[in-house]
């Protein structure tokens, strides 16, 4: 326990068995209480989430259809490391540090179509996969070996159209982490969806609230009165603890249109699956930082990236099936799904600037919990004991809700 990382762990530790709040958060839903201010405004809280969330887990950055060809290449700052992903030759797609294994200076910027990276500095010369192609002037570097050189390597793999990636050196297998997504949200096909336009809003807050309200149903009814409030309610919470925490209610809504009917119907892979109507919905958590909607006509998951303890890039991905994007009138109705969407999601940011200028103040005294928050309090409680250690770990689920 030398580390600065660990000492923060045991600063923090300490700091939370002598913190009530913490205790009662901890409580039963019944008997909980909110999260105390320092766990969403502290720096240290932040550092210590990026070491042992951000840099461990599995993480959705991109859509494998964002990387069409060879060469294909975008560049990330994921909190706070610069990387990149590529589609190599073998059309098979990476992901490196973005950072030049001579001195770390970034060997790329934005995204585009490329046939290596060029270092600017000196010029070390990467192919598609990272691997070091040419560095001049290195012949007299004793024990250089260029095939051993490259940009370093970060973990990617691919799940329903989706690019994950993990900094971790030694990751939850894959299988493991995706496994009960698999089979809880297999159903959706996203892998024959495609992007079709991705809305991206950035929001002064601690990234944990946007997360935290998108499972939030006690406040759907109030904050989204004019737009998608009036016609949810929500029939069933599921919590299932994993390897990390996925969470899935389904219930009835509308589509994400004004009109409240689909502009286009039903998704051609809902058509099999028992109970799915126009009214279809569900929501789901994917840890650590993405929560997947679906109605009958699209499936509309938001990614909450931090930039910081007390910044947040909210990236809303609208997927439809391909053949209806190839039709005529396909961008104008797409439009009006945009609009709905954007409406929502700035009820949403309107409140979240709020709840960070109260956990920003020491005078800030975190209230009870409604039965509603069964999903944020268990949200809550996970991430808390995954930078503060394990405490009451215990996951309730739509049968304890009724107790
Ligand atoms: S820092 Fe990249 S070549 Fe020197
Ligand atoms: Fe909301």
């Amino acid at each position: 326990m030398n580390s600065p990382v660990d000492q923060h762990i045991l600063h923090f530790q300490r700091r939370a068995e002598a913190d009530d709040k913490v205790a009662a958060l901890r409580k039963s839903l019944n008997e909980a209480s909110h999260a105390p201010g320092y766990l969403y405004a502290s720096q240290e809280i932040y550092a210590l989430e990026k070491e042992l969330i951000f840099m461990r887990d599995w993480l959705p950055i991109a859509r494998v259809e964002e990387f069409p060809n060879i060469g294909d290449y975008r560049t990330f700052r994921i909190a706070d490391e610069p990387i990149i992903v590529a589609r190599d030759k073998d059309m098979q797609l990476q992901a490196f540090a973005n950072r030049c294994a001579h001195r770390g200076v970034a060997v790329a910027e934005g995204s585009g179509n490329a046939k290596e990276f060029e270092c600017p500095y000196h010029g070390w010369l990467y192919g598609l996969d990272g691997k070091l192609i040419g560095a001049g002037y290195m012949d007299q570097a004793a024990g250089f070996d260029r095939s051993n050189c490259r940009l370093k390597q970060i973990a990617l793999r691919e799940w329903q159209g989706w690019v994950f990636i993990s900094f971790s050196a030694d990751p939850m297998p894959f299988e493991q982490h995706i496994g009960p997504y698999e089979k809880e949200l297999g159903f959706l096909r996203q892998d024959q969806l495609k992007l079709a336009d991705k809305l991206v809003v950035e929001v002064n807050c601690n990234w944990k609230f946007p997360v935290e309200n998108l499972m939030d149903n006690y406040h759907s009814r109030v904050l989204h009165r004019k737009t998608i409030g009036p016609t949810m309610g929500v029939e069933r919470f599921k919590g299932v603890r994993t390897g990390s925490l996925a969470f899935t209610a389904y219930y009835p809504a509308k589509p994400m249109n004004r009109s409240g009917k689909s502009l286009f119907g039903m998704m051609p892979q809902l058509a099999q699956h028992p109970g799915a109507d126009e009214s279809f919905a569900c929501s789901a958590h994917i840890a650590p930082w993405m929560h997947l909607f679906a109605r009958c006509d699209n499936v509309h998951p938001f990614i909450m990236e931090p930039l910081g303890v007390d910044k947040v890039r909210i990236t809303c991905y609208q997927l439809f099936p391909e053949q209806w994007q190839q039709q005529p009138g396909f961008r104008e109705k797409l439009e009006q799904y945009n609009e709905f969407t954007l409406a929502v999601v700035n009820e949403d940011a309107s409140v979240m600037e709020s709840l960070h200028d109260a956990a920003r103040s020491p005078r800030y005294e975190p209230g009870r919990l409604s039965r509603l928050e069964l999903g944020v309090w268990n949200l809550i409680n996970y991430n808390v004991d995954r930078v503060l250690g394990t405490g009451d770990t215990r996951l309730y689920t739509s049968e304890d809700k009724q107790g």
